[in-house]
């Protein structure tokens, strides 16, 4: 009996010994299966209990007992000890660490200008309005005065959208005139607007052409408007987008739509010119396809790159860098 009870108290001593030693989970699982598993030693005490022949074996058996529930706790608390010495390491905090920095997104250069130019046109009294980006075939050339087998319709004539319906035929905006026909249409003169948005040519890109790009449409109508009027308000524009000194100038140019048709160019530096838009005066023929009597009515219209304003105004010389999707490109513009 003896024997027995001093075995126990030796395993108790030896158990919470090395218990207080352990520094691991691992190794206080080892411990738990040395003492507590089922082929541990308090396990082969019991298996080894139904042979002791002793008459005390009753209060052997509940000292075997009460060592089991205490080692058990001893375990539990060692456990938790550990779990929280843990969670207070983690829970330190180094406020001299760098902090991480909130990547915000800002507003695209295109975007930027576009407002810009939009501004300076409102300031010069003209309404924004904004059109649709498919367009059908009639409102992008038919109205505008580019017949179907007129040679100018090639540089239009691109990304056609399959019209199940077959009702009419659909493409995407080549450019942002068809908005002249929509406003004609829909408001008697005086009309002073621009229409801001998205274009799409089958182009093949180079540092100044892109197949979806943006363009600003303008657009004046009134009695009495003449060529002077659109010079004075597009030499308006350039000063206040680009500057008091800026040189820009005016060459000839066709486009169905207007006669007399002009390029405007902005002089970029020495003798470097980037072309900016299209304009000229609104053709008869168009006033009539919205019947507005060209004796007593005229205009002048405009239409000019936004990604080549942009351009100019920030001295990017490849039109591509715009939507490459590059962080290093955008993140000039925050
Ligand atoms: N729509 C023409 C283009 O995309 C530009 C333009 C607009 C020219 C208005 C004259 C008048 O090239």
């Amino acid at each position: 009996m003896d024997n027995h009870k001093s075995y126990l108290k030796t395993l108790e001593s030896n158990a919470i010994k090395s218990l207080e030693t352990l520094q691991t989970l691992e190794e206080i699982e080892n411990w738990r299966i040395e003492y507590l598993g089922r082929k541990g030693k308090l396990s082969q005490f019991f298996q080894s209990f139904k042979d002791i022949k002793n008459k005390n074996k009753n209060e052997l058996g509940t000292i075997a007992n009460d060592l089991k529930i205490s080692l058990e706790q001893y375990y539990k608390k060692k456990i938790n000890s550990i779990k929280s010495s843990k969670l207070k390491i983690n829970e330190i905090f180094d406020y001299s660490l760098p902090g991480k920095p909130n990547i915000s997104g800002s507003i695209h250069p295109t975007i930027q200008m576009m407002n810009e130019i939009c501004n300076a046109f409102s300031s010069l009294g003209f309404n924004i309005y904004e059109g649709p980006e498919i367009e059908s075939e009639e409102y992008a050339f038919d109205k505008l005065n580019i017949p179907s087998n007129h040679p100018a319709r090639d540089i239009w004539d691109t990304i056609w959208v399959e019209n199940t319906q077959e009702l009419e035929s659909l493409l995407l905006r080549p450019h942002t005139s068809p908005m002249q026909i929509r406003i004609m249409e829909k408001y008697p003169p005086p009309i002073r607007v621009v229409v801001p948005g998205k274009c799409y040519r089958y182009e093949a890109t180079d540092n100044t052409h892109e197949w979806h790009f943006h363009q600003i449409e303008g657009l004046v109508v009134d009695t009495n408007i003449n060529f002077a009027n659109m010079k004075s308000t597009l030499f308006e524009f350039a000063r206040l987008i680009f500057g008091e000194q800026t040189k820009a100038r005016f060459r000839c140019d066709f486009f169905p739509f207007v006669e007399p048709g002009a390029e405007m160019s902005v002089n970029i530096k020495d003798d470097e010119w980037l072309e900016l838009m299209g304009a000229g005066m609104v053709h008869p023929k168009v006033l009539q396809n919205v019947n507005l009597d060209p004796e007593i009515y005229s205009g002048f219209a405009f239409g000019l790159g936004i990604e080549r304003a942009a351009m100019i105004r920030f001295g990017i010389n490849n039109i591509r860098d715009f939507y490459s999707n590059d962080f290093q490109f955008l993140r000039q513009f925050n």
